[in-house]
């Protein structure tokens, strides 16, 4: 909404939450959010095009479109519980817009949702108002965290899905005039709205099952010496499989690929489609198998125990540039890693203390094996491995061999993201290790 207010002056975008705190913070000089970019846009257009304010009625009313936003997190309860997308809030925000509404509106879908949630927000609409007419589209976002602002300032594409009807399509071509201020219109991909909102849940399916893909072959890598990164290159050269969202990892994290691919697993099973659901579920297992084999594999390198040994942690959110720690890889590691009784020693550039508390469950930080330091080499001092769980850039260039003389012996890293330079650092004397990584020393075992 910040880049729609800032590519479109002549439009007023009022964002509003029953949260009061958030609002408050989204009008402070502390965002909630950290975003590269996102807080010159804010400041640049607070006040004069852009406002954050908890009167949802009256932001209801005076609005011609209004964008559901609200989070679907997996339903933990009841019918799906694990799996398909818990709609309360979406249903509650249809509700409050048609007990509010006074004249006709847009209503857009933003959060990712099942195929065909936009009918029962029509239903919803329906029922509730007063005489109102409203037309209800998919607009799904395709933003990556970290590098959201660039990613909406230049989309691949934009998605629209609306009603194949005259009034769905002149809705359509309502949104299209907004997103044409500053993508060219070829870009604007208008569908019916049972194609948007699949697209929506296959896109994130398609990314999430090429990591899981890339990383499944990563085990394989470390069983052969092949190398990950060469297999990378080698194939990603193909211009039909392309070469971006290739790089193998500890695990893909954030709140949109599980959840999404979960969400579809459901929604196949609910049609009846078994093999379809079993297909894609499989991209999640084989992610959850790659963050306990990356743990697994640092308890057996560390010969078979690290009870009471200090691990460094490097990097806690789920990707760099962001400080969202949601399904990020490193909850599951560390918690690995704590029910072996190691003590961990976790740095993060930006993700704050409480949320790592809670990621893992810790009601008494004094009394838990967990320390949260300032920087990586106080992580390090004394530890006996590393674990790089964030690609932050930092990371590259540390002084390794500060780190490497203050740290245990042997000193061991492992680089679950494979951004550090393995031979340079086994040159230094660490015992290093990547993902999908050939092993100099590779007489011990291979982690399954
Ligand atoms: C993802 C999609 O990329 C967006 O297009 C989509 O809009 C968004 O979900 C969403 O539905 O909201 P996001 O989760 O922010 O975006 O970040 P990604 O860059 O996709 O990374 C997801 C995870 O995969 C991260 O943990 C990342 O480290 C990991 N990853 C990514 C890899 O392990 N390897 C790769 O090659 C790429």
């Amino acid at each position: 909404m910040a880049v729609i207010a800032h590519k479109c002056p002549n439009i007023q975008i009022t964002i509003v939450d029953i949260n009061d705190e958030k609002i408050k913070a989204w009008n402070s000089d502390n965002l909630p959010v950290y975003e590269p970019g996102l807080k010159e846009i804010v400041e640049e257009c607070r006040g004069k095009n852009l406002f954050f304010s908890t009167d949802m009625d009256s932001a209801i009313q005076e609005a011609d479109i209004i964008f559901i936003s609200v989070n679907t997190p997996t339903k933990t309860y009841g019918y799906g519980a694990g799996k398909s997308a818990d709609l309360r809030f979406v249903e509650s925000c249809a509700r409050r817009i048609g007990e509010v509404a006074q004249s006709d509106k847009i209503i857009v879908e933003k959060s990712t949702l099942p195929v065909r949630t936009a009918e029962s927000i029509r239903d919803i609409l329906e029922v509730t108002s007063n005489n109102c007419q409203f037309q209800v589209l998919s607009n799904p976002e395709f933003l990556a965290e970290g590098t959201a602002i660039q990613d909406l300032e230049n989309p691949d594409r934009v998605l629209i899905g609306g009603e194949q009807t005259p009034e769905g399509l002149q809705a359509i071509e309502t949104l299209v005039s907004v997103y044409a201020h500053w993508v060219p219109r070829e870009k604007i991909i208008t569908t019916n709205l049972w194609s948007s909102e699949l697209s929506k849940l296959t896109a994130n399916a398609f990314l999430a099952q090429r990591i899981s893909s890339i990383n499944a072959i990563s085990s394989l890598c470390e069983a052969t010496d092949a190398d990950i990164t060469e297999v990378a290159k080698a194939i990603g050269s193909d211009t039909r499989i392309g070469n971006r969202f290739l790089n193998s990892s500890v695990g893909f994290g954030g709140s949109c690929f599980q959840k999404d691919i979960l969400n579809l697993v459901y929604l196949c099973e609910s049609y009846g489609l078994n093999e379809v659901a079993r297909y894609w579920e499989q991209v999640v297992l084989m992610n959850d198998h790659q963050k306990h084999r990356f743990s697994r594999k640092m308890v057996s390198t560390l010969f078979n125990t690290i009870a009471d040994k200090k691990i460094a942690i490097f990097g806690f959110a789920f990707k760099k540039d962001t400080n969202d720690t949601r399904e990020s890889p490193a909850i599951a590691v560390c918690q690995d890693l704590l029910d072996e009784q190691a003590e961990l020693a976790i740095y993060d550039p930006k993700v704050q203390a409480h949320q790592i508390y809670k990621d893992l469950n810790i009601s008494d930080p004094e009394a838990e094996a967990i320390t949260l330091c300032n920087d990586p080499y106080e992580a390090a001092k004394d530890a006996h491995a590393i674990a790089i769980l964030t690609e932050w850039d930092a990371f590259k260039d540390l002084d390794y061999a500060k780190i490497y003389a203050s740290m245990k012996k042997p000193a061991f890293l492992f680089d679950g993201r494979n951004i550090v330079d393995l031979e340079g650092l086994r040159a230094i004397g660490f015992d290093a290790f990547g993902i999908g990584k050939p092993n100099p020393k590779r007489n011990n075992m291979i982690v399954s």
